[in-house]
């Protein structure tokens, strides 16, 4: 195959641990994505990192009298912990706030810059007397004109998914002071803006070509914004925290935040160029002329950050110069949390390491691929979480494992016997592997992962119809050859599985990879069918998925 695939991930605010809508949103399916695709022999650079910037940190590190800088870094730390133990399989995570990224971004401001792409202009900005301060984003709050959600920020509105001008909102006021002694005044700030009426034609001619693989959902929106015509946009905040402007007269200044943070993608594979000793290895992935075959990038995020990723980050491309655009955006929807939209203020916010301490990473991992957001909201619930590991993981997958490999010990002593001719059935649930591995990898590779899921579960339904059919049980009470053949037909089977459900389960399938006697790490293996061989003992195994108990609230 050998395509190359990047895959780029929404950078996570570090302002807080990350919780289970952000996981299902882009995390697991970015992550399951490229574990395919690296099994399948392409080229796989996945990437993200913290995003360390904006006002709602300033707000929050204020709040606790602490730098930003100290604020960020606990929380850089705590989602990085939470990285390793879901296994997401990053290439790079990185952070906003490294010399790398505050250089590549000033570059690509100046850049723009001078290809006259961002120019200067004064606006109207909310400024708050008693605090002495323009009010920037989430610095301020009111009712947004487009929707009436009372409680809208200054860039966008958490309801409607609108972005949003602070001069624009209804009855505003200052998140510090709550405006309760002096009113809002307007005054007159200098800044820069992204002339998006200049990229707007060639962003059409973009967003117009062979987008079919989109989701519905994520190409309307786009052309609807575009169709709408687009505005120009500040993109430097009246701040003291963020990338500063390259330019002199600017230092009270600073970046904004979804400007520096998209250009994250591109720093971040430099960075990592630079790390693994080829720092020349990222033009391979950005620039087109040096790029055979073509790059194919994916932008993994929830739907809040559609604008950002279809409209404002392929125009900086464009205007920066020829870069490798994005193919797709599987954006998600939104997750809710037994009925309820998650969020911190009604305490309803579940935490991935909250999650991961209960149940473990597969356990997890298998609940949120199975109920993913795909196309519409689906609803997260504790006893959903159990049921389905317990009717579908443990009963139908561990299952099909556990019955092989404890026969194996019980009556064969754990050596893997030697078959006998194939029969009509053997020959048929062998296809079934066979066949699910070009259906699994399909359906992964358009980025439809639970129907992958769905097809390699089907697979193991399939197994364990075969094993009741043959029952090995009883054939060997009579013929001890022909049962015989059906554990070993059954352990090319669950070798299969072990692949096939890799990408979603990568745990388990390192269990099952030294459950069935192979060495070393499972994501060396190949995207196929490998066979284990006859007359190899193979060790005892312990079931691959514990059952849950019904949950207690939390
Ligand atoms: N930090 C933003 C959020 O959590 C997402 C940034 S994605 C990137 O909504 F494109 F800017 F990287
Ligand atoms: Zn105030």
């Amino acid at each position: 195959m050998n395509e190359y695939i990047l895959v780029c991930v929404a950078w996570p605010y570090a302002k807080s641990s990350t919780h289970v809508g952000q996981i299902v949103g882009a995390y697991l399916p970015a992550d399951t994505f490229a574990r395919y695709h690296r099994m399948a022999g392409n080229h796989v650079l996945m990437l993200s990192g913290s995003d360390e910037h904006g006002t709602p940190i300033l707000v929050d590190a204020e709040r606790e009298g602490i730098s930003p800088k100290d604020f960020t870094a606990r929380y850089h730390r705590e989602i990085c912990e939470v990285w390793q133990r879901l296994g997401i399989s990053w290439d790079i995570y990185t952070e906003t706030g490294t010399a790398n990224h505050y250089r590549i971004t000033q570059d690509f401001f100046l850049t723009l810059y001078d290809k006259g792409y961002i120019f200067k202009d004064t606006m109207e900005s909310p400024y708050c007397p008693t605090d002495h301060r323009f009010l920037p984003d989430r610095y301020i709050e009111g009712t947004c004109p487009n929707c009436g959600y009372p409680a809208a920020r200054g860039d966008q509105c958490d309801n409607c998914g609108h972005t949003l001008d602070p001069i624009d909102l209804i009855d505003p006021k200052c998140r510090l002071c709550g405006s309760k002694t002096s009113k809002l005044e307007i005054r007159t700030t200098e800044h820069f803006f992204l002339d998006l009426p200049k990229l707007q034609e060639p962003l059409m001619e973009w967003l117009s070509k062979e987008k079919d693989h989109w989701r519905t959902n994520t190409l309307g929106f786009a052309l609807n914004w575009l169709k709408e015509g687009l505005r120009p946009r500040a993109i430097t905040r009246d701040l003291d925290w963020g990338v500063p402007i390259p330019l002199e007269g600017y230092e009270d200044k600073r970046i904004y935040v979804w400007f520096d943070a998209v250009i994250g993608y591109f720093s971040a594979s430099v960075e990592w160029a630079e790390k693994q000793g080829t720092p020349e290895a990222w033009k391979t992935w950005w620039v087109p002329e040096q790029t055979h075959p073509a790059v194919k990038s994916y932008y993994f995020i929830g739907k809040d950050n559609i604008p950002f990723h279809t409209i404002i980050w392929p125009s900086m491309l464009i205007g920066y110069g020829n870069r490798n655009l994005p193919y797709d955006i599987p954006a998600n929807e939104f997750m809710t949390m037994s009925g309820a939209k998650a969020s911190a203020s009604r305490g309803n916010v579940i935490w991935t390491r909250d999650m991961l301490d209960r149940y473990g990473a597969d356990a997890l991992r298998y609940y949120l691929s199975a109920t993913a957001p795909e196309g519409r909201d689906s609803d997260f619930t504790f006893e959903e979480l159990i049921r389905r590991n317990n009717d579908e993981l443990v009963a139908t997958y561990g299952n099909a494992v556990h019955r092989t490999l404890s026969f194996l010990q019980s009556k064969f002593d754990g050596v893997v016997p030697k078959p006998q001719a194939l029969r009509e059935a053997d020959r048929e649930i062998l296809a079934e592997v066979e066949r699910g591995f070009g259906l699994v990898g399909r359906n992964i590779a358009l980025c439809h992962f639970k129907e992958g899921l769905n097809a390699a579960m089907a697979v193991a339904h399939a197994a364990n119809r075969y094993l009741d059919e043959q029952a090995p049980w009883k054939q060997i009470k009579t013929d001890r050859e022909a049962a015989g053949t059906t554990l070993y037909v059954m352990l090319q089977v669950i070798s299969g599985l072990r692949i096939l459900f890799y990408p979603y389960l990568p745990f388990s399938s390192q269990k099952l990879h030294h459950y069935l006697g192979f060495a070393g790490d499972v994501s060396n293996a190949h995207w196929r069918l490998e066979r284990v061989p006859a007359d190899i003992k193979l060790p005892i195994p312990a079931p691959l998925f514990p059952k849950l108990e019904e949950p207690v609230t939390v």
